[in-house]
This record gives C-alpha cells, sequence and structure tokens, in this order.
C-alpha cells in the first residue's frame, strides 16, 4: 500500500526529486505547461517578451518548459485561430529560435518544443485552403459546459473539415520531422507533438471523431497508424536518445465517447514506435469543462492517469495536469500514477510556483483562481494577462497593453448577466432562420 502525504515537507521532497526523460534530467518534476501567451512577431518570431515570459517562469524554478502557441508547417500558421503563433516551419527561424532556448538554459531549465503541424477541426478556412482532419465531423461547443466564466452565446459549430487524404496525412507527417530537426538546431532538449483538443492527430483517437474505414480507422490499432508512423519518423530524425512525446486527449467526456482505457490502449500502439512521454490532456473543445477545470485533481478522480500507466508501465512518463495542490500532486508520483505535475494558469498566477513548493512556502503562493479571464483574452485575440499578477503579460518592459476597448471586451465576455441575454438573443435568431 501507498503512504499518503500529508504534509507540505513531504510534498516539497517528492515534487524536487530529479526525473530522468530519455536522456534528459530535470531537476525538480514541476513543469511548465505550454500556452500561447508569447506575444511573438507578427511573422512569427520570438520577440523579448516571447522570452521574458519564459525566462521568468525559469527563473521561478520549473523543472522543465514547454514551449506552447507554435505551429511547425505553413498550414497550421495559416489556419490558426490564435496568431500570431511561435514558428518552425522553415529554417530562417531557427537562429531566433536559439535565443530562446539559450535564455531558458541561463536558468539550467530544459525547455521543449510543441509541435503543431495543423488544427484540424478547430482550423480555420484561409487562403482557399480548406481544414481536414479524419473525418468530416465538426466541432459543437455548446454554450452550456464551459469552463467559469466563459460564455458563447448561442453556441458555436465549427466548419465541418474534409477527410483527410494519405497524401496530406505523409506531408503533415514531414511537417513535423522537420519541425523537430529544427527545434533540435535550436536547442530545444525535446519535442512533444499535439494530439490533443479536436486538433488535426487528435480526430484520429477516438471513434466519436474517427469513422474511417481505411488502415486509420476502426480497431485502437488503426486509429494509432497516424501517430505511431510520426513518432517512427521523428525519432529517425532525432536520434535514440532525444526526448520525444506526445500532448494527447485522454478522456472524451461526451456520451457515447471514448474512456480513458480506450485512449490508453490506443497510446500503448504508438509507444512501440518510441515514446518518451505524454502530457495527459483531459477533455476537448466539446467538453471543455473538463479541459480547464475549476477544482485541483480531476483528472486523478477520472482515473486517466491510472489507466494509462496500466497500458504503458513506466517507461513513458506522465505529465499530470491541472493539479496545483501539491499534496495531490505528489501523492499521485508516490503511488506511481505519474511522473510530474505540468500546470498552465497557476504558472501565469504564479511564476514562483514552483520554488515556494519545493522551499516549503506553500503560505505565500499566489493561487489561480480559475476565474479564466487569461482565456478569454485568449478567445478574443485579446493580448493574454493575468488578473492575479499585473507582471504577466509585460514581462518585458516595452511591451504594449491591451486598450481600453478590449478591457472592456474582455470583461463583458464575462458577464453572466450579459452573456445570459446574448445566450438568449442568438438562439431566438436561431429559431428564426
Ligand atoms: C491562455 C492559455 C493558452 C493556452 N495555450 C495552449 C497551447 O498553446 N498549447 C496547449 O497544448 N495547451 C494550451 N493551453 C492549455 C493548457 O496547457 C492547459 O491544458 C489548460 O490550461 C489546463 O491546465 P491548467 O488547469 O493547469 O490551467 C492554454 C491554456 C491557456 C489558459
Ligand atoms: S487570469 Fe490568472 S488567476 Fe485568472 S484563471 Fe487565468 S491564470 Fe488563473
Amino acid at each position: 500500500m501507498t503512504m499518503t502525504i500529508t504534509s507540505t515537507s513531504n510534498a516539497a521532497a517528492v515534487l524536487a526529486s530529479p526525473l530522468k526523460i530519455n536522456g534528459l534530467e530535470i531537476k525538480n518534476r514541476i513543469i511548465l505547461g505550454p500556452m500561447a501567451v508569447l506575444r511573438p512577431t507578427e511573422d512569427g518570431r520570438p520577440s523579448e517578451q516571447s522570452i521574458a515570459f519564459l525566462k521568468r517562469r525559469a527563473q521561478g524554478g520549473v523543472g522543465l518548459v514547454i514551449v506552447g502557441g507554435s505551429v511547425c508547417s505553413e498550414r497550421a500558421w495559416n489556419e490558426s485561430p490564435f496568431a500570431p503563433n511561435l514558428r518552425f516551419d522553415k529554417d530562417e527561424f531557427v537562429d531566433d529560435l536559439k535565443r530562446l532556448t539559450a535564455a531558458v538554459h541561463e536558468y539550467g531549465t530544459p525547455v521543449f518544443a510543441q509541435l503543431f503541424p495543423s488544427f484540424g477541426r478547430m482550423g480555420v478556412p484561409r487562403n482557399d485552403r480548406w481544414i481536414s482532419a479524419a473525418s468530416p465531423k465538426p466541432v459543437s461547443i455548446g454554450s452550456g459546459g464551459l469552463p467559469n466564466h466563459l460564455y458563447i452565446p448561442g453556441g458555436r459549430i465549427t466548419p465541418v473539415p474534409h477527410e483527410a487524404s494519405a497524401e496530406e496525412i505523409k506531408d503533415i507527417e514531414v511537417s513535423v520531422v522537420a519541425g523537430a530537426r529544427r527545434a533540435k538546431a535550436a536547442g530545444f532538449d525535446g519535442v512533444e507533438i499535439g494530439a490533443h483538443m479536436c486538433y488535426f492527430y487528435s480526430s484520429f483517437l477516438s471513434p466519436l471523431s474517427n469513422q474511417r474505414t481505411d488502415e486509420y480507422g476502426g480497431s485502437a490499432e488503426n486509429r494509432a497508424r497516424i501517430l505511431r508512423d510520426v513518432v517512427a519518423a521523428v525519432r529517425a530524425e532525432v536520434g535514440t536518445d532525444y526526448p520525444v512525446g506526445l500532448r494527447m486527449s485522454v478522456n472524451d467526456h461526451m456520451r457515447g465517447g471514448q474512456e480513458p482505457e480506450g485512449f490508453a490502449e490506443v497510446a500503448s500502439h504508438i509507444a512501440r514506435a518510441g515514446l518518451d512521454f505524454i502530457s495527459l490532456s483531459e477533455g476537448n473543445y466539446e467538453s471543455m469543462r473538463d479541459n480547464v477545470p475549476s477544482t485541483s485533481g480531476n483528472m486523478l478522480a477520472h482515473g486517466e492517469p491510472q489507466a494509462f500507466r496500466k497500458a504503458l508501465g513506466s517507461g513513458v512518463r506522465l505529465f499530470l495536469s491541472s493539479t496545483p495542490d501539491p499534496k495531490q500532486a505528489a501523492n499521485a508520483i508516490t503511488a506511481g500514477h505519474v511522473d510530474a505535475s505540468m500546470l498552465a494558469r497557476q504558472m501565469l498566477a504564479d511564476p514562483d510556483y514552483a520554488l515556494k513548493v519545493i522551499e516549503g512556502r506553500e503560505a505565500e503562493i499566489v493561487w489561480c483562481d480559475h476565474a479564466n479571464s487569461c482565456l478569454r483574452r485568449l478567445i478574443l485575440n485579446v493580448p493574454v494577462a493575468c488578473h492575479k499578477n499585473p507582471e504577466m503579460g509585460s514581462e518585458a518592459p516595452d511591451t504594449k497593453r491591451s486598450s481600453p476597448g478590449q478591457e472592456f471586451a474582455v470583461w463583458a465576455a464575462g458577464n453572466k448577466v450579459l452573456m445570459g441575454a446574448a445566450d438568449t438573443l442568438a438562439r431566438a435568431a436561431q429559431k428564426m432562420k
């Protein structure tokens, strides 16, 4: 039986312990999760702000930084719903990316790149190019079931993607492999392939979004094929000792959807191609309250890490999500369910979270309130800021802040009464159509 951790100092000791991910050792088990908050330049290079934001989190003691908000293909650059992104799709970006990795390395902190080749079902058709996914299934984002203080009046249904052809699948694989090569050349210490949240690769994982009848659909082995192939191709490019992982959906959280055991079975087929870690990602845009929860520890309560561990054994490192309570995270590590705790919003609210946990200064932590104004900003394309941390979003001194008009839009979009009225109007308009 595993002992339950009840003291702050025991939790600190567990989270402060080093972890090996393939050939790399990280100094502790608190990870900065990927977030599109970097405000790169309009042409997709790291800005002073991108670098200052990441450096501040490295200074705050995290064991590993994962860089999000990035793309590794021109397709993803064009169809992104959250522009601009950091680009890995051409060799000309490598020198600028080197400045970013060097800045994080100043603190002895390794940094991984999230490789993102297509937004799939969440893509925005632009420049005469349509979006593609496993099957022609749009994403239906209801006005209910959303995270705290997030309202989408009338809900939203995305455009219907076309079924990806074998040629597109290959092109996307080629772009991921080239992205991995550039990430390694730019000094990144590992790569994470994005396969979550209704984006391109995640659409293949579940029978709910994958209704193909070819070799990419049907059995768990077939639904794993596209990712198994891309992991094998990336592995062949970067070598055996370089960390390669996935950010992967682990539970549909929808009626008739796939449960954690089903996702874990798919993962076990992908892992055979040489996977070092999986960043667990709960729910998706159709079950967003589960993806961006308001309390700590939901993932453990739902049993997703446990199912993945059972299917994969201890060879694949598992990164827990959304568990800022240090004791819960440490207990999950001690019990062997996961290997590290990966946090997103908590790291916006308090860049020093990791140091405070490790040094036993829990009382000093500035806790994220899960009121999600950061998320509303992301969705409205307003520079992301955090109301619990005035420094966030302008870690570099000359960064332009959002305008009063943008601030009003963020406030209005989080107002229950205003958005309730807008929802009623939107539904009435839909009925009249
Ligand atoms: C502002 C913002 C931007 C995000 N951008 C990304 C991203 O680029 N890539 C990604 O995989 N997840 C992204 N996420 C999701 C987070 O990594 C994370 O899965 C989610 O916030 C739940 O974790 P948390 O409870 O620790 O915040 C973003 C989240 C937020 C709030
Ligand atoms: S704005 Fe800050 S405090 Fe609020 S949810 Fe986002 S990170 Fe947490």
